[in-house]
């Protein structure tokens, strides 16, 4: 079925979608959270351009992402990554076919700023809108320069979200297991703070990880039903071990290590009890935890049992607009009225 969209003054149709007989050229915008981020893409694959300013060494010092503060830096940012798509793209705004914008889940002041600018963009010129949900977005994320379609197993890992997701379409997505607590980037963050690493916590812990023993220490996978999850036992497990250093020094390393063999292989496990029972032979992962080393090793190392593994790039795993776009192209579930309003929580 063609997905046919208006634009807002005129109420042109225009077909958006793979099965439009045009080229759509989306541009979207992210700031959900906090990267502030403008991208072009052409046919929801083709990248055209990409442009991501990151607020990490703002929040660093807090230790935290501060929602005032995140706010006021998109505001400062989001007329220059505008700017920076178009020019990286040597294109103009009549060139582009809608305008998206991620609606949520995220910090409702910094989704404002995005979402408001996307809106803008497409009154000013006519255009079509497209309002996203950020998590279908992570997960479009891998149709970016490749050529993977629908069904498949789609493993959602982020700092708010945890999900097994069976895709049966590009529009039709079920979730089959979440977790009950702490999603895997927050179990990331909490353990990297509990044994003193720096924001963001996840990446580095990740790659001290790579240094250390993932046998040195048992700690316990969370026995959960289906496919749900649960961390707050393990991370409650990591402060014990910390404790019982009483002051001495920690092996650190050591820490990262056995924490992320014990999220991975849950991951892991999981994950391949979903793809025998659907019978899929396609697995994708998506969101900022994809990007972590050993949870790709682990469900890479699939593609040596006969499926098809695919894991977006870095850039494209953690917040960016060109998986917005992407999702703006190929899924109907969007928010189109331009009255739509910012969201937090899924
Ligand atoms: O998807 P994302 O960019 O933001 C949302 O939560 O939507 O994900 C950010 C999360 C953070 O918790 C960060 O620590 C985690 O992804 N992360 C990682 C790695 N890179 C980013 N966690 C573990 N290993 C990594 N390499
Ligand atoms: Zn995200």
């Amino acid at each position: 079925m063609k997905m046919i969209k208006k634009t807002l003054f005129t109420k042109t149709p225009v077909i958006i979608g793979p099965e439009s007989d045009y080229d759509n050229y989306i541009m979207a915008i992210e700031s959900s959270c906090d990267e502030t981020a403008c991208a072009i893409v052409k046919n929801g694959r083709e990248v055209i351009s990409n442009v991501v300013a990151s607020q990490i060494k703002t929040h660093e010092k807090y230790g935290g992402v501060i929602p005032e503060i995140a706010a006021r830096e998109h505001l400062e940012s989001i007329n220059v990554v505008i700017e920076e798509a178009f020019k990286q793209a040597n294109m103009n705004a009549t060139q582009i076919t809608a305008f998206a914008g991620t609606v949520g889940p995220g910090l409702v002041g910094c989704l404002l700023v995005g979402l408001n600018a996307a809106k803008t963009l497409a009154l000013v010129h006519d255009k079509p809108f497209i309002g996203v949900n950020h998590l279908n977005a992570h997960l479009c994320a891998n149709y970016i320069d490749t050529d993977i379609k629908p069904p498949f197993i789609a493993l959602l890992v982020s700092g708010g979200h945890t999900q097994i997701i069976d895709v049966k379409s590009y529009s039709e997505q079920i979730i089959i297991g979440e977790t009950i607590d702490d999603a895997v980037g927050e179990a990331y963050d909490k353990v990297a703070r509990l044994i003193g690493l720096a924001y963001p916590g996840g990446p580095i812990l990740d790659k001290l990880a790579r240094e250390g023993d993932a046998n040195a220490f048992k700690l316990p996978e969370a026995k959960v039903d289906g496919y749900n999850f649960s961390f707050s036992g393990l991370k409650t497990a990591v402060l014990r071990l910390v404790k019982s250093f009483d002051g001495k020094d920690l092996p650190v390393n050591d820490i990262c290590a056995s924490f992320q063999e014990c999220v991975s292989t849950t991951l892991f496990n999981k994950v391949k009890k979903a793809l025998s029972e659907s019978g899929y032979k396609q697995i994708v992962i998506a969101g900022g935890v994809a990007a972590n080393s050993e949870i790709r090793r682990k469900i890479f190392s699939l593609g040596n049992e006969g499926y098809r593994v695919c894991a977006p790039p870095m850039k494209y795993c953690t917040d960016n607009a060109a998986m917005v776009a992407s999702c703006a192209f190929f899924n109907t579930n969007t928010f189109d009225d331009v009255d739509v309003e910012v969201f937090s929580r899924a």
